[in-house]
């Protein structure tokens, strides 16, 4: 067995070597004809000139040795159901509906926007649009109209897989009205809605555009729709992420890289072996649902459970119920959802057998040494932080125990992994930083490995400038993270460079919420900013300056306003972008050249040291500030 230092140096060193192996973990209509593509930097072309298909190799691939085998394992402890579908019938469904989205118009490299709750539907749309070449997007369940919309117009789906309503401790949550009502406020228009009707709440239908799922797969029950072998830098997906300006980009990804990089991934970063069952508490519309709910175990061969339901409802001790029953080995949550347990009586964790699990892999946001401590000591299997992003589809830095069995330092989600040329960068000079504990910006070399993003859809710039351009006099990747590196290779992550903030493992761009809350009437000027959180990692709380402050200095009044700008939020953003806390102020504080000072102002609110404010205009904003706060 090779050492990782190795393994790593080999994927740097010698790359499209390296790639050339890797590739052999997925199967091919064509073979590639050159590994990496980077004659146009920063955009890299992996695999060019193979073809392959995401859903062959998450499915079809499967069926001679392991037809009979259980795929997908849908449980929902909000309506109290659990379905599982062998590699045979969730190819079946899967060609149902690839058979209804053609039937509908959907075309190979055209867009279907999936807004659906975690029932195994989605995961059938998914697949069947990547059978079909068909790029999906998937939009997070908890996101509302306005974001809705804004997707639709981006993306601009022909097609729109939805369903009647999710469901979150036990109250059904209709979805159809918040996409009727996207719909109508998109300029782009979906030429079908297609709908999963699951009988939690009534819905209207709208002749000639909507159309139930279990007509149509009724209609096509012996449906045989081929998968269609695409070239292995056709877009797979695009899937929509918060920066620091307001519009969220659409992550665009490839065919042939992704799968390779999934592959990789399964083997290297989650030793896995096909037969086992993996275990994401994630959600389809994010970006670790995409690769480890969906893509990442079933080309691995593996089952993989889609979970709809609370961690902590029936008990705290579900999710060790589910891990007990189905004998699951590989589970990866967040750190938030470790911490809401941690609330809770410690005996549900001893009360469930879970010695298959072999590790519990972690991401999203910062895991803290205390609640990595205390899963590790209640579980007793090894905990595994691991650091990425939506851009990135996979694991950036971590342990890659396949290659060979690392220590996990708490605090640290470990070293680089293979395939990422990671660098730590001074902001200011653009400086690579080489020695131990010196904190800067975490950079990756180009070309980024495969699975990476592509580009931003319909927006080459945007890409380039997005990401590549930001570090003075080169052209590098920036994650928009501050970390560090110790002596041993191991990274820390600080937190973001950028306005983008993390709730509960939800990554949000402040803006966006400041755009929502600034549309009411009554709102004349607002900064929202992340503020530290023992149980969300982060909360965002809003300071908000009213046109109209009569009256304001009543307790009643002033709740009304912040339960409407809450209101106004829900209502566009969705619950998920809801600032905990509205505080109304007379003046934010700023810079005497107009400019907001956003890390004083969230200094002051997490009741830190603001340090340097001889730039500021007006000391008594920041004072009215620690006020409220410290009220
Ligand atoms: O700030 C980092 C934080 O989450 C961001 C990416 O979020 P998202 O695009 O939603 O992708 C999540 C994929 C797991 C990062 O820029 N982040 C993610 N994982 C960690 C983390 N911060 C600290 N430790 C982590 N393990």
């Amino acid at each position: 067995m090779t050492s990782y230092a190795n393994f790593y140096r080999q994927s740097i060193d010698q790359r499209d070597n390296f790639w050339a192996t890797q590739a052999r973990l997925v199967e091919w209509q064509t073979p590639p004809e050159q590994v990496c593509d980077y004659s146009n930097p920063p955009f890299a072309r992996w695999f060019v000139g193979g073809t392959t298909n995401l859903c062959h190799n998450a499915v079809d691939r499967h069926l001679a040795e392991r037809g009979e085998q259980a795929a997908l394992i849908a449980i929902s402890t909000e309506t109290d159901t659990e379905r599982s579908y062998s590699f045979r019938e969730l190819h079946a469904e899967v060609q149902r509906m690839a058979a209804s989205l053609l039937a509908l118009g959907v075309k190979k490299g055209d867009r279907v926007l999936v807004y659906m709750p975690m029932v195994a539907e989605a995961a059938f749309a998914m697949l069947a649009c990547a059978r079909i070449g068909a790029l999906h997007t998937v939009v997070f369940g908890g996101f509302a109209s306005g974001s809705l919309a804004s997707r639709i117009d981006d993306a601009e789906p022909v097609v729109v897989v939805s369903a009647d309503a999710g469901s979150r401790g036990g109250k059904a949550v209709a979805y159809k009205p918040l996409l009727d009502e996207a719909i109508r406020l998109a300029q782009h228009k979906p030429k079908a809605v297609l709908l999963v009707d699951r009988g939690l709440v009534p819905m209207e239908l709208e002749a000639g555009r909507d159309h139930l799922w279990s007509a149509l797969r009724t209609q096509h029950l012996d449906a045989q729709v081929p998968c269609e072998w695409l070239p292995s830098t056709h877009p797979s997906y695009t899937l929509y992420t918060s920066g620091t300006t307001g519009k969220p980009k659409g992550v665009q990804r490839d065919t042939g890289g992704y799968a390779v990089a999934l592959a990789a991934s399964m083997k290297h970063i989650f030793d896995a072996r096909p037969g086992q069952t993996f275990f994401a508490t994630s959600d389809i519309g994010w970006v670790v649902g995409h690769s480890y709910i969906i893509y990442g175990p079933l080309i691995a061969g593996m089952a993989t459970i889609m979970y709809e339901g609370l961690p902590t409802r029936p008990d705290a001790g579900v999710w060790w119920s589910i891990v007990e029953k189905y004998k699951v080995t590989h589970m990866f949550s967040a750190p938030t959802a470790v911490r809401v347990l941690k609330k809770q009586d410690p005996s549900w964790l001893t009360k469930y057998d879970v010695s298959t699990l072999k590790a519990l892999w972690l991401a999203g946001e910062p895991l803290d040494e205390p609640t990595a401590q205390w899963i590790s000591d209640a579980l007793q299997v090894p905990i595994i932080d691991n650091y990425w992003q939506t851009e990135t589809g996979w694991p950036i830095l971590t342990l890659t125990n396949g290659i060979e069995q690392q220590a996990t330092r708490f605090g640290s989600p470990g070293k680089a992994v293979y395939g990422y040329n990671v660098k730590l960068i001074d902001e200011v000079t653009g400086q690579e930083l080489t020695e131990p504990n010196q904190k800067g910006v975490v950079a990756i070399e180009g070309p980024l490995p495969p699975g990476c993003m592509q580009t931003v859809w319909g927006d080459d710039e945007r890409f380039v400038s997005t990401y590549w351009s930001t570090i003075p006099g080169r052209q590098i990747y920036s994650t928009f993270d501050w970390g560090i590196r110790d002596a041993d290779g191991y990274y820390f992550i600080l937190g973001r460079t950028d306005d983008v903030i993390n709730v509960a493992g939800h990554r949000l761009g402040t803006r966006e919420i400041e755009e929502s809350i600034s549309s009411h009437p009554n709102i004349a000027e607002v900064a929202v900013v992340g503020v530290a959180d023992s149980l969300k990692g982060q909360v965002a709380m809003a300071f908000a300056v009213p046109r109209d402050a009569t009256g304001l200095e009543n307790d009643a009044a002033r709740l009304k306003l912040e339960g409407e700008v809450m209101k106004r939020v829900d209502g566009q953003l969705g619950a998920v972008a809801r600032p905990a806390r509205v505080f109304f102020v007379t003046a934010l504080p700023k810079t005497r050249s107009g400019k907001l000072l956003r890390r004083a102002l969230q200094a002051v609110a997490e009741r830190r040291d603001p340090g340097d404010l001889t730039t500021m205009e007006d000391p008594a904003a920041l004072q009215q500030v620690r006020a409220l706060v410290g009220e």
